[in-house]
């Protein structure tokens, strides 16, 4: 039985995947609904987001089973905006949400004594910041 640090580490994955996994749906769907001349490069930017969403989903996956947990690959209400401009400040809520929790994550992995999960989560943090900084270059100059 996994000590009350892990057990907290563990309940705080379990939400991080089913949030990725929100993630990785949410940007599937756009990438295949959005529409007009901006699907040229809007929707090939949404798709790999989408992938890198789902290789988050796959390391969280993992780690619970790691720490002695069962992944459960239950997913929340995704997004469904059809306005380009709201579908990416959906995604934008979402990744500051991320940041956020992973930020809490890694602090917890910590106390834990994962160490070396830490230093992912951490990595984890870098890539949902890239993502993050990203959507916000976008908005900042919609027009
Ligand atoms: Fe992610
Ligand atoms: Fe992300």
């Amino acid at each position: 039985m996994a000590d009350r640090k892990t057990q907290k580490l563990l309940e705080g994955l379990q939400g991080d995947l089913e949030r990725e996994l929100k993630a990785t749906l949410q940007y599937m769907y756009q990438s295949s609904m959005v529409l007009g001349l901006r699907a040229l490069n809007v929707g090939p930017y949404l798709r790999q987001e989408a992938e890198a969403e789902l290789k988050h989903v796959a390391f969280l996956s993992d780690q619970i089973v790691n720490l002695g947990g069962v992944p459960k690959l239950a997913t929340q209400k995704f997004s469904d905006a059809r306005d380009l401009k709201t579908m990416l400040e959906h995604d934008l809520d979402l990744e500051r949400e991320s940041i956020l929790e992973y930020r809490e994550r890694a602090k917890q992995a910590e106390q834990a004594g994962e160490v070396g999960l830490k230093l992912r989560l951490e990595e984890l943090l870098a890539e949902e910041t890239d993502h993050m900084r990203d959507l916000e270059k976008i908005l900042r100059g919609w027009q």
